[in-house]
């Protein structure tokens, strides 16, 4: 699968985040070889900005994914600022994906919305993952979803996963791995450290720590799980290095209500330009992160697990 022009989409997409853009192309260049053959499920699709992306898929750069948000004075507050939806956004795409998906998945309507202007899924539907799946057994060929880990139950997901699955179908799913939660600074410093003067990590994790970093295991755990499911590990990968996942654990966030605050207020040719500066900057100091996040020191685990598993 070509892979050259996906960071600088999700760049595009996610400039005032750029930390967002760095997982997911490490993630798109960790699952180049997942097909994903029709009838398929995107499980978590949100506003399917990266499937779309990982799918070839290109943007105007005029757009973000910052359009449609709300109660940024709420982001400190553990609000998901992006569950909002305003028809009159609509992306431009200049590049069609060079595949559909067939049903994309998620619980929250305005993500559904936004991904439902964007041409990739034939299909959306809205549910919740913590309860059992809205399709019949047997239905799909391939799966992809990276947010097993944030539902209640990882072990009831995957066992719904192969449920729906054909036999033969295949799935690929991001887990965390053990060394996840130790490269966290909130649990670091705060929660396993119990220093009070660092409780303003708080602001920083947003509620992470407690979402979904808890569910983090090693590979033969996860394997284990498979297995009960009736799921066989075809291929796996590890992926996200302590270093990418510290840069991602501060990145902008912080500053990201201000930054949109800013950025709003500039005249759409002015954003373009600006944002094209912002972008060739953060490439600069991004890239070099992509090639170092390949060769770990010594035997460092990283933070990530890519599955493909086949039922
Ligand atoms: C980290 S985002 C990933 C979205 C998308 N796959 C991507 O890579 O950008 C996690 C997604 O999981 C969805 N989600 C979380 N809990 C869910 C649940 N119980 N049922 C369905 N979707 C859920 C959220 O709405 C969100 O879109």
């Amino acid at each position: 699968m070509d892979t050259d022009n996906t960071f600088e989409q999700l760049l595009n997409v996610f400039w005032l985040r750029p930390e967002t853009a760095l997982w997911r192309e490490i993630d798109i260049r960790t699952m180049n070889a997942f097909e994903l053959c029709s009838p398929s499920l995107d499980l978590g699709c949100g506003d399917g900005t990266f499937s779309f992306i990982r799918a070839g898929g290109e943007f105007d750069s005029s757009f973000d994914a910052f359009r449609s948000v709300s109660q940024l004075d709420q982001f400190f507050k553990n609000v998901d600022v992006f569950d909002s939806y305003d028809e009159s956004l609509s992306p431009a795409v200049t590049k069609p994906p060079r595949y559909q998906i067939d049903v994309g998945f998620d619980h929250k309507i305005n993500l559904l919305k936004k991904a439902g202007q964007i041409g990739l899924y034939d299909a959306l539907k809205q549910g919740d993952a913590n309860q059992p799946l809205p399709f019949p057994d047997e239905s799909f060929n391939s799966i992809f979803s990276n947010i097993v880990y944030w539902l209640d139950s990882p072990q009831e997901v995957i066992q719904e996963i192969s449920r729906i699955l054909k036999p033969g179908g295949r799935a690929c799913l991001m887990l965390p791995n053990i060394t996840f939660p130790q490269f966290s600074f909130y649990n670091q410093l705060y929660v396993k450290g119990g220093d009070e003067r660092w409780k303003f990590l708080e602001m920083l994790d947003r509620g992470r720590f407690a979402d979904n970093i808890r569910q983090a295991k090693s590979r033969d755990e996860w394997q284990s799980i498979f297995e009960q499911a009736g799921l066989q590990v075809e291929r796996h990968h590890s992926h996200l290095s302590k270093l990418t996942i510290q840069t991602w654990d501060i990145g902008l966030r912080p500053l990201f209500p201000v930054l949109l605050e800013m950025a709003n207020e500039l005249p759409p040719e002015k954003l373009v330009s600006i944002k094209a500066k912002w972008i060739q900057t953060m490439r600069a100091f991004l890239e070099p992160l992509l090639e170092i996040d390949k060769t770990l020191p010594g035997n460092e685990q990283p933070a990530f697990h890519c599955f493909e598993l086949r039922k």
